[in-house]
């Protein structure tokens, strides 16, 4: 039996799908690292901790809030960029602190974390 080499094409589609399954587990990864550095530069971990209820929401609570939202890390980034006035516990009103920075990749990193939990 003759062996025929793989076609272009064939060859091309199997790029194509093999890229395509790297790109979906990337899409999605969330640099831990990064994100946890974020949180602390910008004492965000003064009022929300993983677990607990502090002064803000845990952000295990903020993230079953968001579960199953189509746009769940679009309104978490508005979030980290909006200032806004919160309520706390104790019935005091307090400036909520913005994530200073205006990178892009690095607020949506922060909203993919937050929603991890
Ligand atoms: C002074 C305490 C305090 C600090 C500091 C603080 N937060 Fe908050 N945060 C709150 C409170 C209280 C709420 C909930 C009140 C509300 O949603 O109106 C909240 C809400 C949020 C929410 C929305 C949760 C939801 O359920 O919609 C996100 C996201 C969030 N904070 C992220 C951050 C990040 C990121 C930082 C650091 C830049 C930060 N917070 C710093 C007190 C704080």
């Amino acid at each position: 039996m003759i062996k025929l080499p793989p076609s272009r094409s064939s060859l091309v589609a199997l790029t194509a799908v093999a890229s395509l399954l790297f790109a979906i587990p990337a899409m999605a990864q969330v640099d831990e690292d990064a994100a946890k550095l974020l949180f602390k530069q910008n004492e965000c971990g003064k009022c929300h901790h993983p677990s607990q209820n502090k002064k803000g929401p845990s952000l295990k609570k903020t993230a079953k809030e968001y579960k199953g939202k189509a746009n769940a890390e679009a309104e978490v980034m508005k979030h980290l960029i909006t200032p806004k006035k919160v309520k706390l516990d104790d019935g005091s009103e307090e400036d909520h602190k913005i994530v200073d920075s205006k990178d892009q990749k690095a607020l949506s990193n922060l909203a993919k974390w937050i929603l991890s939990h």
